[in-house]
């Protein structure tokens, strides 16, 4: 193993350290700290784990420089235009693309879980009909395990296929039922006929009053944009499920503080900001200009949603993709959306602006989603379960490795207390 010299010289005491170096398959390097504070006492601090790699992967490469994602080693590039969202989640879920029959017995497991039990129709109602669609969805996956006891136990290996099945299959049937539920429509069954993603739309929008057609071109968009949200590494809502399943809690209530973290305005929550935020620019008649220098403004809190990212330094290559479809599908369909046109406007604006290229701030994967989405009839506010959905894959594939791996523990970091010293208890009567 290769080690690194670090020699440290604190408050003149000088200490040498041989630490381990990792080095990944695609060469890039880490100092392996785990020894650190055993030996000299210190610990590392990062907030937001800016600097830290929390755990080796061999799930999903990324390089925010020169803007690659690859899933197991296939790049979206190729995924996207190539594979369906189904066959990426088993690629994710199970390391490899499957075989021809297992891509079929895959299927149709899928197809045989996607009901959701009866009873918990019932909590639907609980609900105002104002709720937002990711509060229903996070309780829903976790109120999943109530049905599930057998699948409390996350060690159990034997229990993991069938859950992982019941979440994907499951949650899409709870996401349409929370949008039917704020529009005051029945709930549609999952019609076991039907492709995964066009079962999607068909309990979204299909009513009993009339039949529904699905629309093929709409099915292969709402593939596209799942695989593209398939999974991202080490981002804010997986490692929750990450550090939520470390203390080995089951899949389900894993997966459910995930759905919590995306829900974030910062991260998955983004996609309907941004939508909100074109919009707001259409009524205000304002120029886009106005709002390149309120984001500017470090006396704002207003920040360009959908521009910027944590590791790309460069065009997040989803965005790039989804930016092309949404062209090409907008313009194929006829489809005149002004926010559209706003969001090219403010694009160009802020690629030429010094304070966007300077902080290296291009569009991310929320930009030209929601236009998409938009033009398919999905509500605002349904763009974050999308998301949702789109991420299960890589939720689940990230909590199995992390479970199958012997040297996990529980996630626990330290702190670097700075509140008040040692201080004794004052009785009521001699406060001040
Ligand atoms: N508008 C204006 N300024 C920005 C923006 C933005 N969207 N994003 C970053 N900055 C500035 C920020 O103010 C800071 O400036 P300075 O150096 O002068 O203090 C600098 O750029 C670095 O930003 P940061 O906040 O330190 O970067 P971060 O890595 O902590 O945050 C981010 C990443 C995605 C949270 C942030 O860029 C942001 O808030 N973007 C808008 C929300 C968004 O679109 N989120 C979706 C992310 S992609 C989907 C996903 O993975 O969830």
């Amino acid at each position: 193993m290769d080690t690194a010299k670090l020699v440290l010289n604190i408050e003149g005491k000088e200490q040498s350290l041989d630490l381990p170096v990792i080095t990944g398959s695609e060469k890039e390097k880490a100092l392996d700290i785990g020894s650190l504070r055993a030996k000299t006492g210190l610990v590392a601090l990062d907030p937001a784990f800016g600097n830290t790699a929390s755990t080796l992967s061999a799930i999903t490469f990324l390089d925010g420089e020169q803007g690659i994602l690859r899933y197991r080693g296939i790049p979206i590039e190729e995924l996207g235009a190539h594979s369906n969202f189904v066959e990426v989640a088993y690629l994710l879920i199970n390391g490899q693309l499957p075989t021809k029959s297992q891509l079929e017995s895959y299927r149709y497991n899928l197809t045989r879980h996607s009901m959701i039990h009866e009873d918990m129709k019932r909590f639907f109602d609980g609900y105002p009909s104002t709720a937002h669609p990711m509060a229903i969805l996070s309780s829903m996956v976790c109120s999943l395990s109530a049905y599930y006891p057998d699948a409390l136990d996350a060690m159990n290996t034997e229990m993991f296929d069938i859950t992982a099945t019941r979440i994907l299959s499951k949650v899409r049937t709870i996401s349409a039922y929370a949008y039917k539920k704020s529009i005051g429509q029945p709930f549609v069954y999952p019609q076991n006929h039907l492709s995964y993603c066009a079962n999607i739309l068909n309990m979204m929008f299909s009513v009993p009053a009339e039949p529904y057609h699905i629309d093929e071109e709409w099915v292969k968009i709402l593939n596209l944009l799942l695989i593209l949200h398939a999974d991202h590494e080490q981002n804010c809502s997986t490692s929750t499920v990450r550090t939520v399943g470390s203390a080995h809690t089951n899949l389900f209530a894993s997966i459910s503080a995930g759905v919590c973290a995306l829900w974030g305005p910062l991260h998955g929550g983004a996609n309907q900001e941004v939508l909100e935020m074109l919009e707001k620019i259409r009524v205000s008649g304002d120029s886009v200009q106005k709002y390149v220098e309120l984001a500017k403004d470090k006396n704002s809190t207003f920040r360009l949603m959908g521009f910027g990212h944590r590791v790309y330094k460069n065009f997040d290559p989803r965005a790039t993709l989804i930016k092309g479809a949404c062209d090409k599908l907008l313009s194929k369909k006829g489809v005149k959306d002004p926010l559209l046109d706003i969001a090219r406007r403010l694009e160009e604006a802020a690629l030429k602006d010094s304070y966007f290229v300077e902080r290296k701030l291009y569009p991310n994967v929320d930009f030209y989603s929601g236009i998409i989405y938009r033009a398919m009839g999905i509500p605002t506010d349904m763009f974050t379960v999308l998301f949702a959905l789109g991420r299960l894959p890589g939720w689940i594939a990230q909590w199995k490795e992390m479970n199958a791996d012997k040297s996990t523990r529980i996630v626990r970091p330290r702190q670097i207390y700075t509140g008040e010293t040692e201080r004794h208890y004052v009785p009521m009567d001699k406060r001040g």
